[in-house]
């Protein structure tokens, strides 16, 4: 994960990373080369250090995007350094490392390949990404709007405390968001609302509209619910309003337009809310395991994580170009400039497991991240109590254009026969 300022990293790690008093378990995890450094500086419990040279696609000295190699490092780490990593501190300026836990040292060892060979592989498009449904999208795009989107992101940055995997309001953000997806499936049979329970309290929330001559093929449309400002406990203030509820209050008006239409795609449409995203993709990782041991043929997955805050740049939606599917990012760029051809899009780099598409990436499946902004002009008040939708001038102005995304990704894969 990359650090925004590196000179801040000696006088933020004694509050990023202190070592923990009580040492915790000790568990196998993966991080890119910074998030490894302050963990090692912190004097964290490591061992068993690994270092592997893994390839990521990546704008090129000409900019054109390219493979080059990063390292990435597995070792066994004391449990408890880990919610620092994840914590961002001095207000608003440095982020601390993506990570991923692993069962074993084996997985772990298998989980680093897997990302290498993501890469490395030929961007060779695994479906068709024709754009041809104009007819169903279009009569759909003007229905998107800002107001719904505003008033989920207020309620759920708003009537929980906070959405952390472990607490009260955590489980009751995923309890009511379930029953809010329910409403919005009516009596549609087609149409399927439940929770994927974890062994933690916060479930995940999957609504799911059936395909009706292509069922067995999904595509995935996800952002997580959970919020964090590191150590997070019952009484933490985590709003969360751009980390991730502008992800989560996206999705589901592209989901409420497209239900409320009547549309029926010919694949399978599933919309996901992540639990446990904070804490190194736990939620996102169980289901994607589960979809793949299950043998789920998931032809495309678009997660949405940071949607609200628009960054100093004219960019409107960044596309990371790491731990991604290249083929299925054109796709995306091709559909904006196809349906929303006002908006600028521009490609940068999240860093090692920034957020659930790496965990479907890691299985074999292609994802993408359309983010807010350039990586070091995004919202710099995540993961903590001022990631309220104050910062976004309390609208969802720029919410809106990844809603009509969604839409426009769910309509164009959903549509699909093949
Ligand atoms: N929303 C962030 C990731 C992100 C940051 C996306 C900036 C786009 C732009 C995510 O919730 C997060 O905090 N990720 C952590 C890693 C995670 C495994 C704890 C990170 O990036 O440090
Ligand atoms: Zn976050």
């Amino acid at each position: 994960m990359k650090l925004r300022r590196a000179a801040l990293v000696s006088s933020t790690l004694a509050t990023c990373l202190v070592a923990s008093a009580q040492a915790g378990p000790m568990v196998w995890a993966s991080m890119g080369e910074d998030a490894y450094r302050l963990l090692r500086r912190s004097g964290a419990e490591l061992e068993q250090v690994e270092p592997f040279s893994v390839a990521i696609r990546a704008p090129l000295a000409d900019g054109r995007i390219g493979t080059r190699n990063e390292s990435v490092y597995l070792m066994q780490v004391d449990e408890e350094a880990l919610p620092h990593l994840s914590s961002e501190i001095h207000e608003k300026l440095n982020r601390c490392g993506g990570f991923m836990l692993h069962a074993s040292k084996a997985e772990g060892r298998e989980a680093v390949a897997r990302f290498h060979d993501a890469a490395t592989r030929a961007a060779k498009p695994l479906v068709s990404y024709l754009i041809d449904n104009d007819a169903e999208v279009n009569p759909l795009l003007p229905q998107v709007q800002e107001s719904n989107i505003r008033s989920t992101i207020v309620h759920l940055s708003t009537d929980y405390k906070n959405r952390y995997y472990t607490t009260t309001g955590g489980v009751s953000a995923s309890d009511q968001l379930m029953q809010t997806w329910k409403n919005l499936a009516g009596s549609r049979t087609d149409v399927k609302v439940s929770q994927f329970t974890h062994p933690w309290a916060q479930k995940s929330v999957i609504l799911e509209i059936k395909g009706t001559t292509n069922p067995g093929k999904i595509v995935v449309i996800g952002g997580h619910l959970d919020s964090t400002i590191g150590f997070t406990n019952e009484n933490s203030i985590a709003p969360g309003a751009d980390d991730d509820a502008s992800g989560i209050a996206s999705l589901q008006e592209a989901m409420r337009v497209l239900l409320s239409s009547g549309y029926k795609p010919k694949r399978t449409i599933q919309f996901m809310a992540y639990s446990a995203e904070e804490v190194g993709l736990k939620g996102s990782a169980a289901i994607a395991t589960d979809y793949k041991n299950k043998g789920k043929k998931v032809v495309g997955v678009m997660q949405l994580d940071m949607t609200n805050y628009k960054g100093t740049s004219n960019s409107d939606i960044t596309v990371m170009t790491d731990y991604s599917n290249a083929a299925q990012n054109k796709f995306i760029k091709d559909l904006v400039a196809h349906y929303q051809p006002t908006l600028k899009v521009t490609e940068d780099r999240c860093g090692y497991a920034c957020s659930d598409h790496a965990s479907w990436t890691n299985k074999g499946y292609a994802a993408s991240i359309p983010a807010e902004a350039l990586y070091d002009d995004s919202n710099p008040y995540i993961h903590t109590g001022s990631d309220t939708i104050s910062k976004s001038n309390n609208n969802a102005n720029h919410a809106l254009k990844f809603a009509q995304l969604a839409l426009t990704f769910a309509v164009e894969l959903g549509s699909d026969g093949k």
